[in-house]
């Protein structure tokens, strides 16, 4: 078919309002520009053509898995160990430093080259540490690499199936890896300080470090085709020989002025602003907030404009809700770093 006659066939299918069609005339040119080695092209055009995880693809995936698999439960409590869940960002909705992006973005290529490298027995990184303070988007960055990889998460809270029962988690954590053994996910265990939480109760801690050896052999003898993240906010109390487990290590750090900048731009970009709001100096005067601190932040003062009836949002709000915050950045920081 020539490019012409492609186009034609892709109008055709969307003044028909037929998806199906639209996607396997679009699959069928990138799989010609693929045999013509436009290796880049053909990868730009799949990005464009999955851009949104509502996509058709992203749909089938999803509900392929989750009809055949049942969900895993704790035999005691009959809670669920883990959770499925989809998600519709995109690389734009997080920000972060360039570097730590270039790596993210790597992780996300080789997965998504699972096939190519395999033909020169090389494996892409799929087991991954994310750590860094509380709010700086490690829980939020699986659901941007579940998102752009079109995967559906699976969220264990590793808190909640150490049951309270110790000799249950063993068994727990099975069933979660028999779970994920089956099927193409990101996978995140999240908050895996479970031993820093603990340490008080010597009775306890033993157990508790046989649980998470436990835990990271499983990580280590994981060969499935999931992308595996840990996400911890205290990677110090970890056992040492965690760091060798993991294919790629990303610290998460507090953002700089010019980031600080940016995130207060996204989550204001719902209300209307007034001209004289000088973002840039609520950037410099934010030292040391975390991205969910910022967050918290910019809602309270939407939350002002909008409850007050007014059209914009002006420096008085967004000078308001600065001081509020900063006092209690302050209060947070005598308390030893807490978080409320
Ligand atoms: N780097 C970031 N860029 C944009 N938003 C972020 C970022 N980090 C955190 N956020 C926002 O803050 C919220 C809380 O962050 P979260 O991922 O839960 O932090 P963590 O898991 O590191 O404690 C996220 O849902 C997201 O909206
Ligand atoms: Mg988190």
């Amino acid at each position: 078919m020539t490019t012409n006659e492609i186009i034609k066939q892709l109008f055709l299918a969307f003044s028909k309002q037929d998806n199906e069609d639209f996607i396997r005339i679009a699959e069928e040119f990138i799989d010609s520009e693929k045999r013509k080695k436009h290796n880049i092209a053909a990868k730009q055009l799949k990005d464009a053509l999955y851009a949104s995880a509502k996509s058709n693809k992203a749909v089938i995936h999803s509900n392929r898995y989750r009809a055949n698999i049942p969900i895993p439960r704790d035999n005691d409590s009959g809670f669920p160990l883990l959770e499925v869940r989809e998600y519709n960002l995109s690389w734009d909705d997080l920000v972060i430093s360039n570097n730590k992006k270039l790596i993210l973005e790597q992780i996300c290529n080789e997965i998504q080259s699972t096939d190519i490298l395999a033909t020169y027995n090389l494996a892409p990184a799929r087991k991954t540490l994310f750590c860094g303070m509380p709010g700086t988007g490690k829980t939020f960055c699986a659901k941007i690499l579940s998102s752009v990889l079109q995967t559906p998460l699976v969220y264990i809270n590793f808190d909640a199936i150490i049951s309270s029962y110790l000799g249950e988690t063993a068994t727990n954590l099975r069933k979660v890896f028999e779970f994920i053994k089956n099927g193409m996910w990101v996978v995140l265990f999240d908050e895996v300080d479970i031993i820093g939480k603990n340490r008080d109760d010597h009775h306890e801690l033993g157990e508790i470090k046989r649980v998470v050896n436990n835990f990271l052999q499983m990580i280590d003898n994981f060969e499935g085709e999931s992308l595996l993240i840990c996400a911890t906010n205290h990677p110090h109390i970890l056992d040492p020989a965690i760091w060798r487990r993991f294919d790629e290590i990303i610290n998460f750090e507090l953002p700089d002025k010019e980031e600080r900048e940016r995130l207060i731009n996204l989550y204001l970009k719902p209300i209307k602003k007034d001209s004289n709001l000088n973002l840039s100096s609520i950037g410099k005067e934010t030292e040391g907030f975390s991205p969910s601190d910022l967050q918290l932040m910019c809602k309270e003062a939407m939350k002002h404009v909008i409850i007050n009836n007014r059209d914009v949002l002006t420096s008085i709000e967004m000078n308001y809700v600065l001081t509020r915050y900063r006092e209690r950045h302050a209060l947070r920081q005598k308390n030893g770093g807490m978080r409320f």
